[in-house]
């Protein structure tokens, strides 16, 4: 699809394979900031002609019945069962339904958040949006604790939870889900063969303790959808990160967008490492080929719509 004239059109050299401005340039991103309203409508606009959050966020229990078989999204030669458990807790309205909030906080998991001092302001915003069930209590100061919408790889149940094989670690899991009180918990079940048996457990521990979470599985047309608005001003992104997806989706819903937590770089502006998560010891895998996203070129498209008010990048520590 053709930009429309008016609409929005972002400047960024997708076509370099290295990441080329100087992070020293990054450290008072935040002086002088200001929200640009009319930009901030313009690329809602441009969105909503490729995805609506509000549909897209889940599908809904009403599109399915129990033993139906889905293609998964980035794999369509395999299917995925939708099983009784699934299908129980697909929800029956979309969770983001009216929702419009003045400002969102989303939050990365780049280990730029420690001794940052950012919980305080995170948890300040009108919804805060979090990613594959980062742990918070631990790091409360710098990330903050406050969350409306979690989002769950499936990849994190083999990789943080040993697969939800013994009682202490589906202990800790339910410990973990009980955290979020009742807000969104966000599955991207459909992505991908692979994760399906752990995406049963899970459903499975959330009914049997009868946990208090929202659960949503996003729709089987979200990542075609993303990757096409982005591809309209020339970034070309085949698997967006969750980051980027949630920061798109918000696009719908919050007038100012906050992010923290970006930073896919293993030095900070004054060449201090840092990891590539908060809370543990993950490699930067994506500089490799085996990577499946390209954060740095995201990272770049966000300095952009940064520096030109259609979100805040909060990149340092929070006053
Ligand atoms: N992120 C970042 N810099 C990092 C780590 C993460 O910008 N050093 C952002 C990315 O947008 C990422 C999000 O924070 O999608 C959540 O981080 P993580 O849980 O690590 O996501 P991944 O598992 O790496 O990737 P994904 O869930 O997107 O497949």
């Amino acid at each position: 699809r053709k930009s429309e004239p008016g609409s929005f059109r972002l400047m960024v050299n997708s076509s370099e394979k290295h990441f080329s401005f100087d992070l020293r340039d990054l450290s008072d991103m935040g002086v002088g900031w200001k929200s640009n309203a009319t930009l901030v409508t313009i690329i809602r606009k441009d969105v909503l002609r490729f995805l609506d959050a509000e549909r897209d966020v889940s599908v809904l229990k009403s599109s399915f019945k129990p033993g139906d078989k889905v293609r998964y999204v980035l794999d369509r030669r395999r299917t995925f069962d939708i099983s009784q458990t699934l299908h129980s807790l697909l929800p029956e309205v979309s969770p983001l339904k009216n929702k419009s909030f003045k400002t969102c906080a989303v939050v990365g998991n780049s280990g730029v958040l420690l001794k940052s001092r950012c919980g305080k302001e995170i948890d300040s915003h009108g919804f805060v949006i979090r990613c594959n069930l980062a742990p918070l209590e631990e790091f409360a100061d710098d990330v903050g604790l406050r969350s409306d919408f979690t989002t769950m790889n499936p990849s994190v149940i083999p990789r943080v939870y040993g697969g939800l094989q013994d009682e202490r670690q589906r202990d800790s899991f339910i410990r973990r889900l009980q955290q979020l009180n009742n807000s969104v918990l966000w599955i991207p079940a459909f992505m991908v063969k692979g994760g399906e048996r752990h995406v049963e457990i899970v459903n499975e521990l959330i009914l049997k303790h009868k946990l208090k979470v929202r659960t949503a599985y996003p729709s089987l047309r979200l990542i075609h959808a993303v990757r096409g608005f982005w591809l309209t001003n020339k970034i070309n992104i085949k698997r967006p990160s969750t980051g980027l997806l949630m920061y798109t989706m918000a696009t719908r819903f919050c007038d100012e967008i906050h992010l923290y937590g970006f930073w896919p770089f293993p030095k900070d502006g004054k060449g201090n490492p840092v990891k590539y998560h908060y809370y543990d010891g993950l490699k930067y895998r994506y500089f490799s080929s085996a990577g499946p996203h390209r954060m740095p070129l995201e990272f770049k498209t966000l300095k952009t719509l940064h520096s030109k008010g259609a979100l805040k990048l909060t990149t340092s520590e929070c006053t």
